[in-house]
């Protein structure tokens, strides 16, 4: 199977990312030919800093590498390096109706929120249908969020075989994992950039401690047993505690005699124990900008190579070849 999925450059990678999405792409790489891209079009809807657009691909991009996306196995590139992508994104557009795109969630609650809308971040289900058809994938690992986005890919390449009378799409699914946790916040609703109660991966460890610090808890005194229900320390420990160190999170919330902050500065360590790996090779990747670009170029490259064939069918299906 081919796999694609995208990443935004937006923001900082956190724990979230990681057990929401990013481990699941690792994991794929095993069995399937995976395509993994740095949505940084789509980025520029809402990113209007160039100096902050380029380091957030350049640590997007150190952080997928240093977490474990192998460019030996996957092919992990820019989407601003396939200009195809671009084109591609015309040509689904001439057979896109206005009604589908207005009817996207994404782009209707970022005009509920009352976000002047720009055209890009109309077309923005445009784009990504492009990014996901032109490699021709089967499966598309996404959040329940996207699950429109696929719905209106499939609509969009239909659209196209229809109106040219060729089938030259895959039709791609979406992978929707139900079973990945919901990570908490540190305020205990669930982590996420825009609530900003995330737990960064990368940066320097002071920062990331004193968060973890942070925490809310309840106020049940250090000798009693602590509730484990909707206790977001207790959901944090259990994803992060080694096997060896379970039993001791379990006694220590049912038996109590454990301060909340003891609990803390455990989960600190497991925290580092988990990325502590990860953590040295992301700040050698950081302190080498040329190695991640030619990794990018290189898979930019090979990206290249699978979109010939695709992107000469489409041009002949319209007459532009
Ligand atoms: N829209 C996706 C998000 O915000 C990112 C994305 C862009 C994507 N193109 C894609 C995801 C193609 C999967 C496939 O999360």
């Amino acid at each position: 199977m081919r796999v694609l999925s995208g990443v935004q450059p937006s923001g900082t990678l956190h724990i979230g990312n990681y057990f929401g999405a990013i481990r699941q792409f690792i994991e794929l790489q095993n069995e399937h030919e995976c395509y993994y891209f740095l949505a940084d079009l789509h980025a520029l809807t809402t990113v209007r800093d160039p100096d902050r657009m380029r380091a957030l691909v350049r640590e997007l991009a150190a952080g997928y590498l240093a977490l474990g996306l192998d460019p030996e196995r996957s092919v992990i590139y820019r989407q601003a390096d396939m200009p195809e992508i671009p084109e591609l994104t015309w040509y689904l557009s001439t057979v896109t109706s206005m009604g589908l795109l207005q009817r996207c969630h994404s782009f209707k609650d970022k005009v509920a929120q009352g976000v002047v809308p720009n055209h890009g971040l109309f077309t923005y289900p445009v784009l990504m249908a492009a990014d996901i058809l032109i490699v021709r994938s089967d499966l598309v690992p996404v959040g329940k969020d996207q699950k429109q986005h696929l719905e209106v890919t499939r609509d969009i390449a239909a659209s196209f075989h229809a109106t040219y009378g060729v089938e030259v799409f895959t039709l791609p699914e979406p992978l929707i994992r139900d079973d990945v946790a919901v990570i908490p916040g540190v305020d205990g609703q669930k982590m996420s950039k825009s609530y900003g109660n995330t737990i960064d991966i990368f940066g320097p460890e002071k920062p990331i401690r004193k968060r973890i610090m942070s925490l809310v808890t309840d106020s049940t005194p250090v000798e009693d047993p602590k509730p484990k229900e909707g206790n977001a320390l207790y959901q944090l420990l259990k994803i992060f505690a080694p096997a060896e160190d379970r039993e001791w999170v379990e006694r220590a919330f049912v038996e109590g005699g454990v301060g909340y902050g003891d609990m803390k500065k455990r989960l600190f360590e497991y925290f580092l124990a988990t990325f502590g790996q990860a953590r040295a090779r992301y700040d050698e990747l950081m302190a080498d900008p040329a190695e991640v670009d030619r990794i990018l170029l290189a898979g930019a490259d090979r990206a290249r190579e699978t979109v010939a064939p695709l992107m000469d069918d489409v041009r002949r299906a319209v007459g532009i070849r």
